[in-house]
């Protein structure tokens, strides 16, 4: 059902599966100013937190004020705008990605890096996160590093993305 608004210029990769599925919840909910707090869940659960340009982006789309998104954000504590470590490693546990392994994914992380979804290493380096679908369903199973979508992820090449990561950042 069209809701008669057309979707604003693009200022985030529209081709990015989380924004995809950001676009199709804002539509679903009619653009609703009201529906602000389940738009920000939904970001959340695809990002892991919630980026400035992806808050800036609702605001836009939803055609709010930023100070009340902001507001919004900074008022709920299950809301937070701060990465969980510098870099940082989300693995979709959806239901298409859990089918495809990404239980093995987690396990392979806890394995090298000894941490568990929603743990960072105690140099703040890694942050890993699990997240439920993110709209790449097509790609199970789907990861995001840094903000990098990952595709069709196999174990062992996750484990050397984020080691080269981390040596690559201890080099700089
Ligand atoms: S279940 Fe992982 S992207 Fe949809």
């Amino acid at each position: 059902m069209s809701t008669g608004k057309t979707l604003p210029i693009a200022d985030l990769p529209q081709d990015d599966p989380r924004v995809k599925q950001l676009n199709v919840k804002m539509k679903k909910e009619g653009y609703k100013p009201d529906a602000l707090i389940e738009i920000l869940h939904n970001a959340q659960n695809s990002y892991g937190y919630l980026p400035l340009n992806v808050l800036q982006y609702i605001s836009k789309v939803l055609k709010l004020p930023p100070s009340r998104v902001f507001g919004t954000v900074s008022f709920y504590h299950f809301f937070s705008m701060k990465s969980k470590g510098e870099h940082t490693c989300l693995v979709c546990t959806g239901t298409a990605c859990y089918v495809k392994g990404a239980q093995k994914l987690l396990d392979s992380i806890e394995g090298k890096f000894g941490l568990k979804q929603g743990q960072v290493s105690e140099d703040g380096k890694l942050g890993v996160q699990a997240a439920r679908c993110i709209g790449a369903c097509g790609l199970a199973p789907a990861a995001i590093v840094d903000d990098e979508v990952q595709a069709k992820v196999i174990a062992d090449e996750l484990i050397a993305k984020l080691t080269s990561k981390l040596q690559a950042h201890e080099q700089n």
